[in-house]
């Protein structure tokens, strides 16, 4: 096939409308994506893992009490005099950088409908083109992008694909689970999908992740689904559907993944994330050694 033929990956779609109640209270008032891991917002370290995957057109769907998100996004002209007259270039650097950083849209789901539902809502942004998703509260930390390394599989492949990684058996009820063939190392075609199957039942233990790059195929087929569980439309009741009629890849990608919309997911990426700053790594570990020193 010419090259110039080839599909390209141009557009990313992040939902964040869900409520976030395993975050509350935190998320009464604000958005779960605004919370920060260290010193930047959750959805902020996502839109830097598509914008070092060469995407620089983003849709993020938004909902009621999510504002924080877009003005993050904005820019913010008292601040930045304010920075400027006090003579702090570093910090007016660092915040106008976040407003230069992509081309961000917002749209917003009237009711949280299910992650199905969100991802319809991104049709009129996308068109006819294969676009990746991006969960706003899963954070993958790694050497190259996660995204990155799906792209570079979607441009061999020219199909849809799922990222997985192996979850322990005892929680392959809280995934997505796929069932399929391990076409060589890290790469699956993918027969089928399974919602939160009890562990007996399971057909691999390769759970769904938040990162997809999806064909714009989806879309009919989200207009056609059902709600599912809890009354919801279901991204994976559509995926499975799609796998039916085209080929699906998974792909288990390098890296580690936190999610951060879990109380447990979020203390863990800010440990492990703080770890590896080079302002911060060295005096927290000094402490947190300290302290379990002092507890053990
Ligand atoms: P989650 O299930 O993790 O998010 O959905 P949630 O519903 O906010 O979380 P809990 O379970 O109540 O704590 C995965 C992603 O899909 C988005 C969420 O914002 C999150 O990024 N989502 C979910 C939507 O955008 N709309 C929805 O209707 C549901």
């Amino acid at each position: 096939m010419l090259r110039g033929n080839l599909m390209r990956v141009r557009k990313a779609v992040i939902p964040a409308a869900g409520l976030g109640t395993r975050f509350l209270p935190a998320t009464k008032a604000q958005p779960k994506e605004m919370l920060p891991l260290i010193d930047r917002p959750i959805i902020q370290y996502i839109v830097e893992e598509v914008v070092t995957s060469g995407i620089e057109d983003i849709l993020i769907i938004t909902g009621r009490g999510k504002r924080a998100i877009e003005d993050h996004f904005d820019c913010c002209l008292e601040l930045e005099s304010y920075l400027r007259e006090k003579g702090k270039e570093e910090w007016l650097r660092v915040v106008r950088q976040i407003a230069q950083m992509a081309n961000i849209h917002y749209v917003r789901q009237c009711e949280p409908k299910g992650l199905g539902h969100a991802v319809l809502c991104a049709q009129s942004f996308v068109g006819n083109e294969p676009f990746a998703v991006l969960l706003g509260d899963d954070v993958i930390a790694g050497d190259k992008p996660c995204l990155a390394q799906m792209i570079d599989l979607f441009m061999e492949v020219q199909a849809s694909v799922v990222a997985v990684e192996r979850v322990p058996r005892e929680d392959v009820s809280k995934y997505g689970i796929i069932s399929g063939e391990e076409i060589r190392p890290r790469v699956f075609a993918v027969h089928d999908l399974v919602e939160k199957p009890q562990p007996e039942e399971a057909p691999s233990r390769w759970g769904v992740t938040g990162r997809y790059i999806i064909t714009p195929r989806i879309f009919g087929l989200l207009a056609e689904t059902p709600p599912g569980a809890g009354g919801e439309i279901q991204l994976t009741d559509a995926l499975r559907r799609l796998a039916k009629e085209e080929q699906v890849f998974a792909y288990a990608f390098s890296g580690k993944r936190y999610d951060a919309g879990d109380k447990l997911g979020y203390l863990k990426a800010t440990v492990e994330l703080a770890l590896e700053r080079e302002d911060l790594g060295a005096a927290f570990l000094e402490y947190l050694r300290n302290l379990l020193a002092e507890r053990s």
